[in-house]
């Protein structure tokens, strides 16, 4: 008989969608945050459900052959659930999660080969933006991350998926807040001034972006902290107060003051350039972004001729990347704002052959079907909940030659590709790409084309 509190050996036999470890104890499945397939651990019982247990890794008896030294020191952040897995077997697990998914949901037995996940070559230091809570602890400012599921800000000094300059940075920050007296923010009694610090880099260019996020309109000698930025960052280009006065969890709040710089900066995807802003979406892993739009551009093998829609598109950074390939591309894209970067992004990248539309996908596309407008290739990259099936009903009646799925979920992804293979098409080739390198998350570009062709 199981109990609460009771110390049981368990082999770790698979992962959960957010990384935490599937044991079974006399038959009932247990959740042990921490473990990886393979491990046998000793964890306590924190947890008794009918139907589940969750239990606390107290020691690992026998490692799974995959388990590393985690370079990260923090890891009650939560972030990188898979650090201690190499990153080879991270890009087996990832791959093995799209095939097992694509067969149990997507029913794609046919499916000869999902190729090996393109991973990084230093799964490192990726992510172009970060975002850093401030806080106050025992009189001192701490600057890090939350605690995983709570809101304790982890004092890290640093963090290994960020640019090591982010270290500076805080620093810099601190001691600017120190001298002149400057509060952190207090999130339960909404007092203090400074609530996060999020910075901005442009991989190609090297220019940053610091913006301070303050509960207040003011930033008290906000001019000397640009100077101490200007003489020890080099590429620090910018630096913007951004103003949230809300009680939110929301970081950014609307208006922004410009204390030096342009408030803006600029970096590369391929050879086009894209504008950065303190609240423009651009994709955090700008290496793994390339090589996952190149690969969309590959399967929808364009020769100049054809017509493409390009569906969920966001900020136009794929319509942007087929556009100098196709004849004509149309972007649709439920957010206005989206809308309107895509529309600058193609100025300004002197892009002509893209026009844009602002609406849901399910209403706007069967709409342009009516009105005539029809795709050779289509392209798709839904949010996690994967394409309406309206919007797959009129690709369907479309007839294009091609259908490239990008995907964040291949739970959808499998869904879905099960409906266009019921309706026409068929899988030609699946290519998983590595985009959060440490974490659960994969990326996956699905070529299909016409059964008739
Ligand atoms: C995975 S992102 C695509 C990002 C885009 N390809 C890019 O590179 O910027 C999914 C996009 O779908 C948009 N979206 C969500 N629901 C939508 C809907 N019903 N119709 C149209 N767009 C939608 C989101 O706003 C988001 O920009």
């Amino acid at each position: 008989m199981l109990r609460e509190s009771g110390i049981y050996e368990v082999e770790i036999i698979d992962l959960t969608e957010k990384g935490e470890g599937i044991g079974k104890i006399d038959g009932l499945t247990i959740f042990i945050d921490g473990g990886l397939v393979g491990d046998k651990v000793k964890a306590k019982l924190s947890k008794l459900k009918k139907n589940y247990a969750t239990g606390e890794l107290l020691e690992i008896i026998t490692p799974s052959e995959g388990r590393v030294e985690a370079l990260c020191q923090y890891r009650e952040c939560g972030g990188c659930q898979i650090m201690s897995l190499s990153y080879e077997k991270q890009l087996e697990l990832k791959r093995n999660s799209v095939v097992q998914t694509l067969r149990r949901i997507g029913g794609l037995e046919e499916i000869v080969h999902v190729h090996a996940v393109i991973g990084m070559e230093y799964p490192y230091e990726y992510r172009n933006k970060a975002q850093f809570p401030v806080g106050e602890r025992g009189g001192e400012i701490v600057v890090g991350f939350y605690k995983k599921g709570t809101h304790d800000i982890v004092d890290a000094k640093s963090c290994c998926i960020h640019r090591k300059v982010n270290e500076q940075i805080i620093e810099i920050v601190k001691y600017y807040m120190k001298e002149n007296n400057i509060s952190a923010y207090d999130e339960k009694s909404h007092k203090g001034t400074i609530r996060h610090i999020v910075t901005k880099i442009g991989f190609t260019t090297g220019d940053i972006m610091v913006v301070i996020v303050t509960n207040s309109k003011k930033l008290k000698n906000a001019n000397l902290l640009a100077h101490a930025l200007n003489a020890n960052i080099p590429g620090f280009k910018t630096l913007v107060q951004n103003v949230n006065m809300d009680k939110t969890n929301v970081i950014l709040g609307k208006q922004n003051n410009i204390v030096y710089g342009e408030g803006k900066i600029t970096d590369y995807i391929g050879s086009l350039s894209f504008e950065i802003s303190p609240l423009s979406f651009f994709q955090v892993n700008p290496v793994q972004t390339r090589v996952l739009y190149e690969k969309a551009l590959e399967y929808a093998a364009l020769s100049g001729d054809e017509t493409v829609f390009d569906i969920y598109c966001g900020t136009g950074t794929i319509s942007l990347f087929l556009a100098q390939k196709a004849k004509h591309v149309y972007g649709i894209e439920v957010i206005q704002e989206a809308i309107d970067a895509a529309r600058e992004n193609s100025v300004r990248n002197g892009i002509q052959n893209a026009e844009f539309f602002t609406g849901k996908a399910e209403d706007v596309v069967p709409r342009l079907y009516e009105q005539g407008y029809t795709a050779d290739v289509v392209v798709v990259d839904p949010p996690r909940k994967g394409c309406d099936e309206k919007v797959l009903g009129t690709i369907v009646e479309m007839q294009p030659k091609r259908v490239v799925y990008v995907s964040c979920n291949p739970s959808t992804l499998a869904r879905d590709l099960k409906y266009l293979g019921e309706n026409g098409f068929k899988v030609k080739e699946v290519q998983p790409v590595d985009m959060f390198p440490h974490t659960m998350h994969v990326e996956t570009v699905v070529l299909m084309s016409r059964k008739d062709k």
